[in-house]
């Protein structure tokens, strides 16, 4: 099973300066010992995802290394170009260096009312360009709290189907190559940045389930990577990666400092 550390920067760092620094950072440490040795053993995939506006220059600074650069979002509308003031298209997205995007991140469903029918639109758009898609599953604190966790994943799983139904008539290749091209981060939206995590054990469980979920819409989906997502750091990361469940880690705050980014990859 493929293992995955990816960085989702969000809206930092504030300046380009910021940036260079970061990923210089990220490059001395990598040359030297985390990614060489990862990619020579082929355990741990590292990702990282600036913001539209850092994109194409991150990713041409990480060409020649070993981690992979992910755009956090795409436009829904299937033009490449056109009249969407704001929007980057999978193309454009693509064109900057991404091989990855984020798709569905809690932050994008509570902030930009981002609901399965635009996620559907978003993730045709990825696989037409041949990108791949991360899509974030999780459960609000009300719905952890009212036991709603596998109902709500059920709800925000079931757009996988729909681009099942959607893709030449659900035919084999479809659903291998969509295999190919999907990642499922599991972020309960009550870790995200507050230092609360689950257990490993009910992290583990919510990831059997989602395995067995997708499993179901199509055979190939079930070797398909689970990572969580929700203040992980370089303390807690050995007890998710411990998990056979856990295929690794959407970082958010612990991805800003190539030290503590690069001690979760380690990890895993
Ligand atoms: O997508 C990553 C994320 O939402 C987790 O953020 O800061 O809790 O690691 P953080």
């Amino acid at each position: 099973m493929q293992t995955w550390v990816i960085g989702n920067w969000k809206q930092n760092p504030a300046t380009n300066h910021d940036v260079t620094m970061l990923v210089d950072s990220l490059l001395q440490a990598t040359n030297k010992d985390n990614v060489t040795k990862n990619a020579a053993t082929a355990v741990c995939q590292l990702m990282v995802a600036p913001s539209c506006i850092h994109l194409a220059s991150v990713s041409a600074r990480l060409q020649d290394s070993s981690l992979l650069c992910a755009a956090q979002d795409i436009s829904a509308h299937s033009h490449s170009t056109g009249a969407y003031t704001g929007d980057c298209s999978a193309q454009q997205v693509a064109d900057a260096g991404a091989s990855w995007t984020i798709l569905g991140h809690s932050e994008r469903r509570q902030y930009h009312k981002e609901c399965n029918d635009i996620l559907v639109q978003k993730m045709s758009n990825a696989l037409a360009q041949g990108l791949g898609i991360v899509l974030c599953v999780g459960e609000t604190q009300a719905q952890y709290d009212a036991k709603q966790t596998l109902s709500v994943l059920d709800a925000q799983l079931s757009v996988i189907k729909e681009l099942l139904n959607q893709q030449s008539n659900q035919s084999p290749e479809c659903a291998q190559k969509l295999a190919d091209h999907l990642i499922i981060a599991y972020e309960p939206v009550w870790a995200i940045g507050t230092g609360k995590v689950p257990t490993v054990t009910e992290v583990s469980a919510t990831h059997e389930y989602i395995k067995q979920t997708v499993a179901s819409f199509a055979a190939p989906l079930a070797n398909i990577s689970v990572l969580y997502g929700g203040s992980v750091n370089a303390v807690n990361a050995d007890n998710f990666a411990a998990s056979p469940m856990i295929n690794g880690a959407l970082v958010g705050g612990a991805a800003l400092k190539a030290d503590s980014f690069l001690a979760i990859a380690d990890a895993f």
